[in-house]
């Protein structure tokens, strides 16, 4: 592979602070409940949580979406369900990249179905070109052209997850 900086390590702590103190503003007075994704969101997660300023806790899940290296198909299994219960709670869902928007899409009906009190999601990275599925998506970190990107928890055959940036495959 021949990677390329899309998004710089430092870029992505400004971000994470930014979208911290937004959470923190928004939920004030408020506890939260932060959902990772697993594995794709998993720094992501750890970066922002040290930014928002109000109590919260963390809880993971992992689903699995079948498809190819590159894309989901939409079917979504949960192979981790959460630990604690969010009836009632106010939560947000941290996910790595919004692509199709399938596996959001079918994770946050599942959700809803446990009557938590409010559920937003918080991406990274969103790729609206190739959207089928519809998601409301209340925080964005940055909004990306329709390249396969790699790093800070996104993987390509599980692979890469390390880099401390964003990187694209410069072929
Ligand atoms: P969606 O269901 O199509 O929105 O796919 C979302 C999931 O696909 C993400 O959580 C990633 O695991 C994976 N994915 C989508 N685009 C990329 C990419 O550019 N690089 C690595 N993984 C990706
Ligand atoms: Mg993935």
């Amino acid at each position: 592979m021949n990677l390329e900086t899309l998004i710089s390590e430092e870029e992505i702590y400004q971000k994470t602070k930014e979208l911290g103190a937004r959470i923190s503003k928004d939920y004030a007075g408020k506890e939260i409940t932060v959902i990772c994704v697993l594995k794709g969101g998993v720094m992501f997660m750890v970066d922002l949580v040290k930014q928002i300023k109000i109590p919260l806790k963390m809880d993971f899940m992992v689903v699995s979406s079948y498809g190819d290296e590159f894309k989901s198909s939409g079917i979504v299994k949960i192979v981790k369900d959460l630990d604690e219960g969010i009836t009632g709670k106010h939560v947000i869902i941290v996910e790595d990249i919004i692509d199709s928007g399938r596996t959001l899409n079918y994770l946050i009906k599942i959700l809803k179905e446990r009557n938590p009190a409010s559920i937003e999601i918080c991406t990274l990275l969103d790729k609206p070109d190739q959207r089928i599925a519809d998601v409301d998506v209340k925080y964005v970190g940055f909004t990306i052209e329709n390249h396969f990107v790699l790093g800070y928890g996104l993987d390509y055959k599980q692979l890469y997850r390390n880099l401390p940036y964003i990187a694209i495959n410069k072929q």
